[in-house]
């Protein structure tokens, strides 16, 4: 006998996308009722896990038991960690693998990993003989809180981050709090970056919890983690389900992020992972909306120290090449009709876009995040 969803003690939320509907689950210490979940939302009996070696290590021979404890037959693929993983190259490999194995159309894949497995193993499944279901099994905080939620699959060509890709849900999205022990410190931050962004562009309150809770957050205390995934999912899903493919609102979760991609592509050395650019990013952002008198002065502080106790960076040291990051910004691909659209917070909870912020706005807000 498996242990069953029936009596799951953490959370389920349910993205509501018509005919995609689908729910995530957020528990600690969960792992084992996987195969139980697989089998009501997949309704098959095979699956290919596809993780990353560190992933792996941690916990790929354990969930592969636990699939076939549950009567799934199972395999493992395996790709190289990092971001230089999510390319093409990588990708042909998969579907040799996925040939190897003679994965049928029926069949599912289950992405176990962080952002750089779910969006390239849910790319995987959408294009596989036409599209082959998957479920999202999150590993980091940043893939519990914002990649697994919203279907955005991608790889990244030589000439643009996310650049070949499919809007495309998963079956269910399986969270269990209780491996992020493993997951280095510096990447915990960078799911606490998007966690802070949720909070400001939508829940004054969650980002009043944060301020009272970051210490036990940082060491992990597993009921106020599981509170706070399951209220960034609940976040990210309503934005997703009155946005699927980013016309409008959906918009509204690029806060901080404009500036971020910049810092990004400018400082390539990987000086910045990606939160921790989205948390500078969100700084000039705050500073831009205290400038056009969108924000109230005093707010300013709270988002700044929030983020600091996170360990996020708030200031960049030495020089700051403003030049080279306005230019960055202009060849983003968010850029609409060479128009910057920026999100301005305008509350703790609440934010607006923004399209006609002149050159001397931006590179001010830029030139502000030079240390002291
Ligand atoms: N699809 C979307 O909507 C969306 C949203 C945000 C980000 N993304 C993408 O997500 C990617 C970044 O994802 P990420 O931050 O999760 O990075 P990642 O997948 O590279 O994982 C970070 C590192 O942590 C390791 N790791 C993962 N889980 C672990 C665990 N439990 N214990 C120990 N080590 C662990 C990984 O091997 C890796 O080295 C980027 O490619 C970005 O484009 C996608
Ligand atoms: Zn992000």
């Amino acid at each position: 006998v498996i242990p069953t969803i029936d009596d799951f003690t953490g959370q389920t939320i349910i993205v509501e996308l018509g005919p995609d509907t689908y729910p995530i689950y957020v528990g600690s210490n969960c792992l084992d009722r996987l195969a139980d979940a697989f089998l009501r939302h997949c309704r098959c009996r095979r699956a290919v896990i596809i993780t990353d070696d560190n992933v792996n290590k941690c916990y790929g021979p354990r969930v592969k038991d636990i699939l076939i404890a549950g009567g799934i037959e199972t395999n493992i693929i395996s790709i190289p960690p990092g971001e230089s993983s999510k390319y093409l190259p990588t990708l042909q490999k998969v579907y040799d693998q996925l040939f190897d194995f003679s994965v049928e159309r029926s069949d599912a894949i289950v992405a176990l990993g962080g952002g750089v497995v779910g969006d390239l193993a849910g790319f995987a499944a959408a294009c596989f003989k036409r599209g082959i279901k998957y479920v999202q099994v999150p590993t980091t905080l940043l893939s519990m809180v914002d990649s697994s939620i919203g279907g955005k699959t991608a790889v990244n060509h030589p000439r643009g981050k996310n650049m070949i890709g499919a809007f495309y849900q998963p079956k269910l999205v399986f969270a269990d709090i209780a491996v992020l022990k493993t997951l280095p410190r510096r990447e915990l931050g960078c799911g606490l970056a998007e966690t802070v962004k949720h909070a400001i562009i939508r829940d004054g309150l969650f980002f009043e919890l944060l301020e009272k809770n970051a210490r036990q957050i940082i060491e992990l205390q597993q009921d106020l983690l599981v509170d706070l995934v399951v209220r960034n999912c609940q976040i990210k899903a309503e934005v997703v389900s009155a946005d699927e493919r980013e016309s409008g609102l959906r918009r509204i979760l690029n806060l901080g992020h404009s500036i971020g991609h910049a810092i990004e592509t400018v400082f390539a050395g990987g000086d910045y992972h990606h939160g921790e650019a989205v948390s500078l990013g969100m700084v000039a952002a705050a500073r831009l909306a205290v400038a056009r008198k969108l924000l109230k002065e005093p707010l300013l502080p709270r988002i700044v120290n929030l983020l600091q106790a996170f360990d996020l960076p708030t200031g960049i040291q030495g020089d700051i090449p403003v030049d080279d990051l306005y230019q960055a910004m202009l060849h983003d691909k968010k850029v609409e009709a060479g128009r910057l659209n920026f999100i301005l917070p305008t509350a703790l909870g609440n934010c607006t876009i923004v399209s006609d912020l002149t050159e001397t706005q931006i590179k001010t807000a830029i030139a502000s995040l030079a240390a002291p």
